[in-house]
């Protein structure tokens, strides 16, 4: 009869015990038993940078790397794509359920509620220099949040923690919105809250005084998708930073402003703005062999290639393809997709590409089109954030709320001198 248990021979020892299986998983703690003698620490397990160690259990997002699954709550993700709005599945994110109409209404309006910032908020963003990277007035704008809320501080109360959310939610457009007109020298659209989210944020970004202006529902409707694709996707590396941070009880501002920190890298959400780089670089459907000769010799990554969970195409970068021509009828066609799509053949037929399993990710169309949408280039991660709050703060919640969860603290294993004695520096 097949027992839901691990059984472990110790080499050392000749000792055997008997590990409990649950979901797939052992306890790393069930390891500490196994010991030389009683001095010794017991065992640990070594896996940096978290390759096959599950940090919480989840109810949010369900992922199969292998076949390609995305889905939010149990919804997949291309139901969500077609049928839903970034805000109705940020509300099933962090509440677990989709709204009925009328908790719909209340979650749009109270949203909506949220949209201004603080002055203090707006001076801050005003004093960066001009050329100052959006992430980095997103990081400090969310940060500062927390010195004008302060009550965010008391996490254990309910009703104070949904109140940062709505504010969390419905300001960060708008601090991208003005972190962007500081940039060009224009003064700041105040938000309208009779627009829908992604249609408030591009009025706030374009509007410049036009007669009849009006934001394109096209390009409005193709972000708020966007927006959807990008809203959780479980422990990544700013997920966990968040549930790390808040895990010291840390309010949801400064743990946000880290995630955010996270996010910002290359290898994380800044992998859009990395993606448009390369296609500038490459410049032409011609240059791209050349190109791909160099990312296997090993001298750059394919940047929007690969992925530590996806070992077949990311299911939202197939959403994103078709959302790209729809915006391209809309706007002007842009030259490098060509250049996309014909790295995108190339490497999906190499040998280096398919031994490694590397597919086009999310960011690897998604910065064409935020170019379409005539976004600069070092906005495209500000893009990635403002959807991801809604998946951070839904991680935080449950973090708080998972009666299993304590501060985070991994182990090490030291390697370093053993024990010696301080050497005067004129001895040295
Ligand atoms: N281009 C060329 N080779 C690659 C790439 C790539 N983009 N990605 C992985 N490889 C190779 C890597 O060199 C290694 O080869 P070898 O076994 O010969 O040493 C093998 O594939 C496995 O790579 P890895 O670095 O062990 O994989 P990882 O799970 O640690 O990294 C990744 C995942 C996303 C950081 C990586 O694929 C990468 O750097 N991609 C480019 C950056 C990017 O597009 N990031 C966005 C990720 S999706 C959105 C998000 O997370 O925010």
């Amino acid at each position: 009869m097949s027992k839901n248990t691990l059984t472990v021979t110790d080499n050392r020892t000749g000792k055997t015990y008997e590990i409990p299986i649950e979901n797939g998983t052992i306890r790393a703690t069930d390891l500490r038993q196994i010991k030389t003698d009683d001095d010794d620490f017991g065992l640990m397990s070594y896996d940096p940078a978290y390759l096959n160690t599950a940090s919480c259990k989840s109810s949010i997002t369900y992922i199969d790397g292998d076949k390609g699954i995305l889905e939010y709550r149990g919804y997949p993700i291309e139901q969500l794509a077609e049928q839903s709005s970034y805000l109705e599945v940020a509300y099933l994110l962090l509440y677990g359920e989709l709204p009925s109409k009328e908790r719909l209404a209340w979650w749009e309006y109270r949203i909506s509620r949220h949209l201004f910032l603080h002055n203090s908020l707006v001076e801050l963003i005003q004093a960066f220099r001009y050329d100052a990277h959006p992430m980095g007035i997103l990081i400090s704008s969310v940060a500062a949040m927390s010195t004008l809320y302060p009550e965010a501080k008391n996490i254990h109360d309910p009703a104070v923690r949904e109140k940062q959310i709505w504010r969390i939610i419905g300001q960060i457009p708008t601090i991208a919105a003005f972190a962007y007109r500081h940039r060009i020298g224009r003064p700041f659209n105040l938000p309208d809250s009779s627009l829908s989210y992604t249609a408030n944020l591009l009025y706030m970004m374009d509007y410049m005084n036009q007669r009849d202006y009006e934001v394109n529902p096209v390009l409005a409707k193709a972000l708020d998708v966007l927006f959807i694709l990008h809203a959780d996707h479980e422990q990544n590396c700013s997920t966990s930073v968040m549930r790390s941070v808040g895990s010291s009880h840390a309010d949801p501002y400064n743990a946000l402003a880290a995630a955010a920190a996270a996010l910002y890298g290359p290898l994380h959400g800044g992998a859009n703005e990395a993606v448009l780089r390369m296609l500038q670089q490459i410049g032409h459907p011609k240059n791209v062999p050349g190109f791909i000769e160099r990312v296997k010799k090993g001298e750059m990554r394919l940047m929007g290639f690969g992925h530590r969970v996806y070992k077949n195409y990311d299911p939202r970068a197939k959403i994103i393809r078709k959302i790209a021509h729809e915006v391209f009828a809309a706007t002007a066609a842009n030259p490098l997709l060509d250049v996309a799509m014909e790295l995108e053949r190339t490497a999906l037929e190499d040998e280096y590409f398919i031994a490694r399993k590397l597919y086009p990710n999310v960011d690897f169309y998604s910065g064409l089109i935020y170019q379409a949408l005539r976004f600069p280039i070092e906005y495209f991660p500000f893009l990635f954030a403002i959807p991801r709050a809604s998946g951070w703060l839904a991680q935080w919640l449950e973090m708080l709320e998972d009666p299993e969860q304590k501060i985070t603290r991994p182990r090490q294993v030291y390697i370093g001198s053993q024990r010696r004695d301080y050497i005067p520096v004129d001895q040295r």
